[in-house]
């Protein structure tokens, strides 16, 4: 029994860690006849509190996942036509349908998990069970035609985030089996139209080095009243560790985030705001700000990356939830040009170049303020030091000059 749960814990260590690459298949029936078919893979980093501080799981969709039955529906009793399946100990993920005539869309996201289960919630402070929901994503599709979305998608639920990829689904289907008729996301458009831009997406390419210096992008965060509250404009650079399918051994690489073939996407609220970038080959790096309310100052507090290049012989994550970089005052901005290393983990550390980024009280859509960061402080004190220093020089040799004047004045004199 121990060592059952022992292996357990490490099946879902590794999930976690991983990320399971199987799709799950999932079927919403009633009667004989199927309503809901989903074929997807899904991952989730959930925020939650322990002694020791906050703390980020990350939980795969297992293989092992079922539809609960009792919770999902194919709408007949004038409800919402609803797939829910239920994993793990006591964890849930929902999406609820509505559909027009024409359309049909994913309503929301729900996403119940159980803090209780201590091999997904090491040391959490709380216990039970708690549901968190999305407002409206932008899953849609026409009626008797199947959504198609191979690209990673991460969207916000409560302060969770629910990164879907391979995903194929149908509601309001018209028979049992997905309608052969796609409609395929942007994310995948984007992808096989345009060029790979993110050295990333070069496929089985010897791993993408050297860089150059990265895009500067802008990207912006919506709130649920449709208003900007987070603002960022920055050029981004992975450098991260993986393991090369090309090279077949652990490579370091740097990679630039592409600006034109990211998509920003995030939630904010009081005292956290979040900025997600997903970009190609479900590559996703997630930027979580906090503020302390006592003292109106925020940080950056958490950065997380998830990727999955054609060149990694595994999907990679790496995350850390107790940093501390980027302190500045609420209503201002935080700004730095000078490159700066925001080291997050042995295999991951972020470069950022010409940053400025304000994560809480946005106005008007416009940056406020900023406050500089401490290397653009030196870089600016270089040339006043310089500039100081060669003002005493020229000083020193005028005044030495007027000295030697006077006496070479005496002189004359004395003849
Ligand atoms: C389901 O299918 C079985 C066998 O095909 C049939 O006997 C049964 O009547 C069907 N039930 C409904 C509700 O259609
Ligand atoms: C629970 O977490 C909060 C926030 O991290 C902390 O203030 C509180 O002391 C914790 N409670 C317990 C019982 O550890
Ligand atoms: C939550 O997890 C605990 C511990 O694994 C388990 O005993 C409990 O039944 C779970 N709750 C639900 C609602 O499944
Ligand atoms: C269904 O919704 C879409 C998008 O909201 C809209 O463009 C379309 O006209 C609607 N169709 C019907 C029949 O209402
Ligand atoms: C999700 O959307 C469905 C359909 O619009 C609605 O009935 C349900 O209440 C929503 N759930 C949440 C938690 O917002
Ligand atoms: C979808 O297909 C069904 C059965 O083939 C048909 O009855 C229905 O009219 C179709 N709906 C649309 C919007 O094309
Ligand atoms: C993205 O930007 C790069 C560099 O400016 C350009 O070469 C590439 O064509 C752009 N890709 C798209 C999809 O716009
Ligand atoms: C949305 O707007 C209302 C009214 O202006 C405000 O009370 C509420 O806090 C806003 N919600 C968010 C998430 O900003
Ligand atoms: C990338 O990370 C490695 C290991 O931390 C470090 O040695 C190297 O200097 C970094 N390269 C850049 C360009 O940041
Ligand atoms: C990869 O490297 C290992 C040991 O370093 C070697 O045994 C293996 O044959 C190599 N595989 C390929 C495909 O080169
Ligand atoms: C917030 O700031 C106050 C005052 O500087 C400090 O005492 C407190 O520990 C901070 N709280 C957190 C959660 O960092
Ligand atoms: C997270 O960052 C902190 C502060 O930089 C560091 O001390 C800690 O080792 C990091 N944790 C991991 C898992 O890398």
């Amino acid at each position: 029994m121990e060592r059952c749960h022992a292996f357990a814990s490490l099946i879902f260590a590794w999930f976690s860690l991983f990320g399971c690459v199987q799709a799950v298949t999932l079927e919403v029936t009633e009667g004989n006849s199927t309503c809901i078919k989903a074929e997807l893979s899904a991952s989730f980093s959930i925020p939650y509190d322990t002694p020791s501080g906050a703390k980020t799981a990350l939980v795969s969709l297992p293989d092992s996942a079922t539809v609960d039955a009792g919770s999902s529906s194919c709408g007949s009793g004038g409800g919402p036509s609803r797939l829910v399946t239920a994993f793990g100990s006591g964890h849930a993920l929902g999406l609820s349908f509505v559909a027009n005539g024409s359309l049909y869309r994913v309503a929301n996201l729900t996403l119940q998990y159980n803090l209780s289960d201590a091999s997904v919630f090491p040391e959490a402070n709380g216990s039970g069970v708690v549901a968190v929901a999305s407002s409206s994503v932008g899953i849609w599709a026409p009626v008797n035609s199947s959504y198609r979305c191979v690209s990673s998608s991460t969207f916000a639920v409560g302060d969770a985030a629910v990164t879907f990829w391979n995903m194929r689904l149908e509601a309001y289907m018209p028979g049992s089996d997905l309608s052969p008729t796609e409609s395929v996301c942007m994310a995948d458009k984007a992808s096989t139209t345009a060029p790979p831009t993110t050295a990333g997406t070069t496929t089985a390419a010897p791993p993408p080095t050297p860089a150059g210096k990265p895009q500067q992008g802008n990207y912006s965060v919506t709130d649920s009243n449709g208003t900007v509250c987070l603002l960022a404009r920055m050029g981004l650079q992975l450098n991260v560790s993986y393991s090369s399918r090309s090279q077949n051994k652990t490579i370091r690489a740097l990679v630039n985030v592409a600006p034109n073939a990211t998509t920003p996407s995030g939630s904010c609220d009081a005292t956290n705001a979040t900025l997600i970038l997903t970009g190609a080959d479900a590559t996703t790096l997630t930027l979580g700000f906090t503020l302390n309310a006592t003292s109106n100052k925020y940080h950056l507090s958490a950065i997380t990356l998830q990727a999955d290049w054609s060149d990694m012989t595994a999907p990679i994550r790496a995350g850390n939830n107790s940093l501390d970089y980027m302190r500045s005052s609420l209503g201002r901005s935080y700004m730095c040009n000078a490159e700066q290393t925001l080291a997050v983990a042995p295999t991951f550390s972020l470069n950022t170049f010409r940053l400025q980024i304000q994560p809480f009280q946005v106005a008007t859509d416009r940056f406020a303020a900023a406050e500089e960061c401490q290397l653009d402080q030196d870089h600016m004190l270089i040339p006043i030091v310089v500039g100081a220093a060669l003002a005493g020089l020229v000083l020193v040799v005028l005044i030495a000059y007027l000295i030697g004047r006077r006496r070479s004045h005496a002189g004359y004199q004395t003849i």
